[in-house]
């Protein structure tokens, strides 16, 4: 196959930044995506539908000079102080979809991050009571957790008890990078689902350490081995409604990456569409682009599925080495490398 045409994707987790960090991060979703649902990790984080109403407005106004806009899709981080009244006010508000619940040390900007779920569970009545998905970072942070078993630590301590205490709250377990997490979703009840990352299906934790580190496949949660990247890889092929596009796209600088002690984000947003086609294609699945893409996440947040397409070509291209990011730049996943397929600009 040489050209794909799918219904216009939508991207269920992505990191925009702000300030001018937004030209860079704007552009490259708004080439695809009808929606971007945008990690409210900020600093200071944004906590509530006031906060949202205006980093939404520097959203739009970093895109009014692009051919083509996106719809974000505004997301309020979930503190230990979150109480019932901004729950309502989110529930009121039509442009927030949810809350995010960062366990307190887990990764970027989540310091002010929730210290434990249990307390939270009156807050989570209230969202389960208002209809509002809540969107997890499923990791603990418990210093005598290895690294690597943080996911399913979180999914064995804390996921699996909120499933049964709220079985009408939609939640979404963001960025799943184990088989754990691929057999607990596929058995958890249809409120439940999961986002995949391109960077979790098409790396595992070799490719980030043999040989040298690589810190720019250095992201949270961390790479997997590859048992874990293969079930990720059927769980996204399958066609499971379960299963739908989050790319976590997370830019920093190349200095903050490149450093003894280097943050952890991959930026896929310059290809985003293209490394999920490359996965999809190697695993004979191309056919099952366009639900994971652009149907099951707009289903599961009962929101309409677009109607309009975009056209992917088998056209290998290369990656620019940097990208801007503010007065900085960012070193792009795949940078200088070729990728295989090229989404065709509209106008062309
Ligand atoms: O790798 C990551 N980067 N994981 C996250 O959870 C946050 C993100 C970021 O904000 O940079
Ligand atoms: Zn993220």
């Amino acid at each position: 196959m040489t050209e794909l045409i799918i219904n216009r994707p939508d991207d269920w987790h992505a990191h925009l930044r702000d300030g001018n960090a937004l030209v860079q991060t704007c552009k490259d979703m708004a080439r695809y995506f009808q929606r971007v649902i945008v990690m409210p990790n900020l600093a200071p984080p944004i906590t509530t539908v006031a906060m949202a109403a205006e980093y939404r407005e520097r959203i739009l106004f970093a895109m009014s000079g692009l051919p083509r806009q996106f719809e974000p899709l505004m997301i309020l981080y979930l503190t230990d102080q979150t109480d019932a009244a901004e729950i309502r006010r989110a529930a009121e508000a039509d442009f927030v979809h949810g809350f995010k619940l960062y366990p307190a040390g887990a990764t970027t900007n989540s310091e002010a991050g929730v210290t434990g779920t249990e307390s939270l569970y009156p807050i989570l009545a209230a969202m389960e009571e208002a209809g509002l998905p809540l969107l997890i970072h499923g990791e603990v942070t418990d210093a005598d957790i290895d690294i690597f078993d943080r996911e399913k630590a979180f999914i064995d301590r804390h996921l699996a008890p909120m499933t049964t205490h709220f079985p009408a709250l939609r939640m979404v377990l963001e960025h799943i990078t184990t088989r754990d997490a691929v057999q607990f979703i596929r058995s958890a009840p249809s409120t439940m689902a999961a986002t995949i990352t391109a960077h979790h299906l098409l790396f595992n934790r070799n490719h980030m350490l043999v040989g040298g580190i690589r810190p720019h496949y250095y992201c949270l949660p961390i790479l997997k081995r590859d048992i874990h990247q293969k079930a990720l890889i059927d769980a996204a092929c399958s066609g499971s409604p379960r299963f739908f596009l989050g790319t976590d796209s997370a830019p920093h600088t190349t200095i903050n990456k490149e450093n003894s002690c280097g943050c952890a984000g991959v930026y896929t947003g310059h290809a985003a569409i293209e490394f999920y086609a490359e996965v999809f294609e190697q695993h004979s699945a191309l056919n099952k682009l366009e639900g994971f893409s652009s149907h099951f996440g707009a289903d599961f947040y009962q929101l309409p599925r677009n109607t309009d397409c975009i056209t992917l070509r088998k056209e290998s291209w290369q990656v620019d080495d940097q990208l801007p990011l503010g007065s900085a730049t960012l070193t792009p996943l795949c940078s200088g490398e070729r990728v295989q397929w090229r989404v065709l600009d509209e106008n062309s």
